[in-house]
C-alpha cells in the first residue's frame, strides 16, 4: 500500500493503520503536558527558579516514581533496566518488528532549568498517551525511554548502546555518589549491565524532542529545528600540583603557585580554541584550590576540561595542542598538570530518513523548520549507534539552558510534541 493509502480496521479490537494525513486533528493534550512540567518543577525547585533535580538524588528518585505513574496512566507498561533506565513499553500490531524508541531525561545539572530533557520525557509520555486515547496501535512495538543521568554523561543511554566502561562506574556523580552507587540508588544493578546491552539493529529507530539550548530558532523565528547531527564530547579531570606555602613569607619568584597556573592553563584553551576556524567549544567549568585560604600559596588545583565538536578528530587535534601548551605553562612556574579522561561522547549524525519524517511532519502542521547541529550532548547520540536517530529542537529564549532562566513556550512545547507525534507514526509506517 503506498504511503497515504487506506485506513484499515481488523477484528481486533479497531485498530486503524492510521497515515498522518487521514488524521490532519490528531494532536497531542498539550495542556497535559504543561501539568506534567508544572509537577517535575517542583522536585529540586530552586528558590531562584529552576531545579537542582541531579542523577541519583533524592529529588531525581522521587521524580522517577512519579514519571512511572505517568506512564501507566498512558498505558505503557514501565519498568527499570539495570541500567537504572525507565522503559515504558507497548506492544504492536507485529511483535516481530525491533520496538521504535523514544524519550529524553528528567535529571538537570545543579541550578539547572525546568525543560532540559523535561519536555522530550513529559512530550514522548504523552504520544503514548495520545495514541492509547485514541485506541491507535503501531506496528512496532513501542518504548518510552526516560534515560538516566544523561548530564553526567549519557550513563543510562551508553549503558544500553555499549559504550559505558567499567571504569566509569567509579566516577564521582554531581550528587556524591560514584555512577554504581547511584545506579542501586535508583533500582538497576551494575552487576547485569551487560543485560541492558542491545546491539546495532535491535532498535528500529529513535527519536528525541529536546530544547534547543541555543538562540538560532528564535532568533530566526524557526518553529522546529531537525538536528543534523550531535557534537562529540571529551571531558577531563586536571590535576595541577604546585607547592603549598606561606602566602606571606614566599618570595614572589620563589612560587609553585598551583592556581596561577590553572589560571594561565584557562587563558590558554580559550586561546587555542577559538584559534582555529570552525564552531568547536572548550570549557573549563569547574575549579577547586586547596587548601584554600587567603594566606596559603594554593599547592593543589582540580579542574575540569570539555572539548566538544562535531567532527572528533579535531576534538583529539584540539586536545593535543592543549596537552603540548600545558607542558609549557608548568616548566614555567614548576608544577605538574595531569589529565585524567571522565568520559567520552562520540558525533553522532542523525538518519536522513527520520530528518525527512520530522520535516515532513512539522509541514503537515504548517510549522516552519530549519536543519541545523546540536551543540548540546544528548542521549540520542547514543542511541545512533543501535538504529536510525532523529532528534527535534524547539525554541529556548534567550537562547538560555543549563539555568534557572531556560524557558521554552507551551506553544512551542505543544509544537515540538505534535511533530513528535506525527514523525513516530510516519516512522512506524516507513521503517516497517
Ligand atoms: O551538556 C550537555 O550538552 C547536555 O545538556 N547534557
Ligand atoms: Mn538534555
Ligand atoms: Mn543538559
Amino acid at each position: 500500500m503506498a504511503f497515504g493509502g487506506l485506513a484499515t480496521a481488523t477484528l481486533r479490537g479497531r485498530w486503524a493503520e492510521v497515515l498522518v494525513g487521514q488524521q490532519p486533528d490528531l494532536r497531542v493534550n498539550a495542556d497535559r503536558i504543561n501539568a506534567h512540567l508544572t509537577a517535575l518543577a517542583e522536585f529540586g525547585k530552586n528558590p531562584q527558579g529552576g531545579v537542582s533535580r541531579v542523577a541519583y538524588s533524592e529529588f531525581d528518585k522521587a521524580a522517577r516514581v512519579v514519571v512511572m505513574d505517568w506512564m501507566r496512566a498512558a498505558k505503557l507498561a514501565p519498568t527499570i533496566d539495570y541500567a537504572g533506565n525507565i522503559i515504558g513499553r507497548r506492544a504492536g500490531q507485529d511483535a516481530s518488528l525491533k520496538p521504535l524508541l523514544f524519550g529524553s531525561h528528567i535529571d538537570s545539572v545543579p541550578e539547572g532549568g525546568n525543560f532540559d530533557g523535561n519536555v522530550g520525557s513529559t512530550a514522548a509520555i504523552e504520544v503514548a498517551q495520545t495514541l492509547a486515547e485514541k485506541n491507535l496501535t503501531t506496528r512496532h512495538p513501542i518504548e518510552v525511554v526516560v534515560w538516566q543521568n544523561e548530564e553526567g554523561g549519557l550513563y543510562g543511554s551508553r549503558a544500553v548502546s555499549g559504550q559505558l566502561t567499567p571504569a566509569e562506574l567509579k566516577n564521582v556523580s554531581n550528587s556524591g555518589k560514584t555512577i554504581e552507587q547511584g545506579i542501586a540508588f535508583i533500582g538497576g544493578d551494575v552487576a547485569k549491565l551487560d543485560q541492558v546491552r542491545r546491539k546495532k539493529g535491535d532498535i528500529a529507530g529513535y527519536f528525541e524532542l529536546h530544547i534547543e539550548q541555543g538562540g538560532t530558532l528564535e532568533k530566526e523565528k524557526i518553529d522546529i529545528g531537525v538536528v543534523e547531527g550531535i557534537v562529540g564530547i571529551k571531558q577531563w579531570n586536571v590535576t595541577v600540583t604546585g607547592f603549598q606555602n606561606h602566602a606571606g613569607t614566599t618570595a614572589m619568584d620563589n612560587r609553585h603557585d598551583a592556581l596561577l597556573a590553572a589560571a594561565k592553563f584557562i587563558q590558554m584553551v580559550n586561546r587555542v580554541v577559538t584559534s582555529i576556524p570552525g564552531r568547536q567549544v572548550g570549557t573549563v567549568g569547574k575549579i577547586q584550590a586547596f587548601p584554600g585560604a587567603p594566606n596559603v600559596i594554593p599547592g593543589k588545583v582540580t579542574c575540569t576540561l570539555e572539548l566538544r565538536d562535531l567532527d572528533d578528530e579535531k576534538v583529539d587535534t584540539i586536545y593535543e595542542q592543549i596537552g603540548k601548551e600545558t607542558k609549557a605553562i608548568g616548566d614555567q612556574n614548576g608544577t605538574e598538570f595531569a589529565f585524567a579522561e571522565l568520559h567520552a561522547n562520540i558525533a553522532a549524525p542523525s538518519d536522513a530518513r527520520m530528518r525527512a519524517l520530522i520535516a515532513e511532519a512539522a509541514k503537515g502542521l504548517a510549522l516552519s523548520s530549519k536543519v541545523m547541529p546540536s551543540g548540546a550532548g544528548h542521549d540520542a547520540q547514543a542511541m545512533a549507534q543501535l538504529g536510525p536517530m532523529g532528534m527535534i529542537f524547539i525554541p529556548s529564549i534567550g537562547g538560555i539552558s543549563h539555568s534557572p532562566k531556560e524557558y521554552s513556550t507551551p506553544k512551542d512545547i505543544s509544537n515540538g510534541a505534535n511533530v513528535l507525534l506525527r514523525a513516530v507514526l510516519a516512522a512506524d509506517r516507513a521503517l516497517a
